[in-house]
């Protein structure tokens, strides 16, 4: 048996598209998208600043509508209670938001960031064309990831698998290959960075 030890917990699996109204959402967020690919109050005043439309921090703008994510609430609590049981959580009550979608393309890229407010988050690529764009890039807090392969261990990776997340506590980043409709919980605490990965929510 492989187990692991102080692993970060990360959750996949592919939610069916015909069982929440992906059409009237895709096709909200499409007509956002077209009036401005440029839509970002979330990090526009930083040094790098993510090239994204981003509907976080600007909730109350009026030129955009809010997609109605009612239709995926069901979808996402049963998903969330399959994670929960396969951590062995004794108790499952939660709660959970549904608090923002992005767009990007491939000419886009989304500053790294961890999530407060909340133990863990979700994922969900509701269109992602895995040709032209990139998976979610995960960035490793353990601090030995700085120096493992480059330092410590450089002999491990010439002799292990590095496309398999098994192997991915050795590195300082690892991509979790992504497509369409695939939704992911993982902790919160992550730094994560989204690489032209197309259309995801958070
Ligand atoms: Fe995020």
């Amino acid at each position: 048996m492989i187990d692991q030890i102080f692993g970060i917990p990360l959750y996949k699996s592919n939610i069916d598209p015909n069982s929440y109204d992906k059409e009237s959402i895709l096709n909200t967020i499409l007509s956002n998208y077209e009036k401005s690919n440029d839509r970002n109050n979330w990090d526009n005043e930083s040094y790098i600043k993510s090239k994204i439309h981003h509907s976080l921090c600007d909730e109350q703008n009026q030129n955009f509508e809010k997609p109605d994510f009612s239709s995926l609430r069901s979808v996402y609590e049963s998903e969330i209670k399959k994670c929960l049981k396969m951590m062995n959580y004794h108790n499952l009550v939660f709660k959970f938001e549904i608090v923002n979608y992005t767009v990007m393309t491939k000419d886009s890229q989304m500053s790294n960031h961890i999530h407060t407010d909340c133990d863990f988050t979700t994922v969900h690529y509701l269109r992602f064309d895995n040709e032209s764009l990139d998976s979610t890039l995960f960035h490793n807090s353990n601090d030995y990831a700085k120096y493992l392969i480059s330092t410590l261990s450089p002999s491990l990776s010439k002799v292990s698998d590095n496309k398999s997340i098994q192997n991915s506590w050795m590195y300082q980043t690892f991509k979790i290959p992504t497509q369409e409709n695939d939704f992911l919980i993982s902790d919160s605490y992550t730094d994560f960075r989204e690489l032209k990965s197309g259309f995801s929510k958070i």
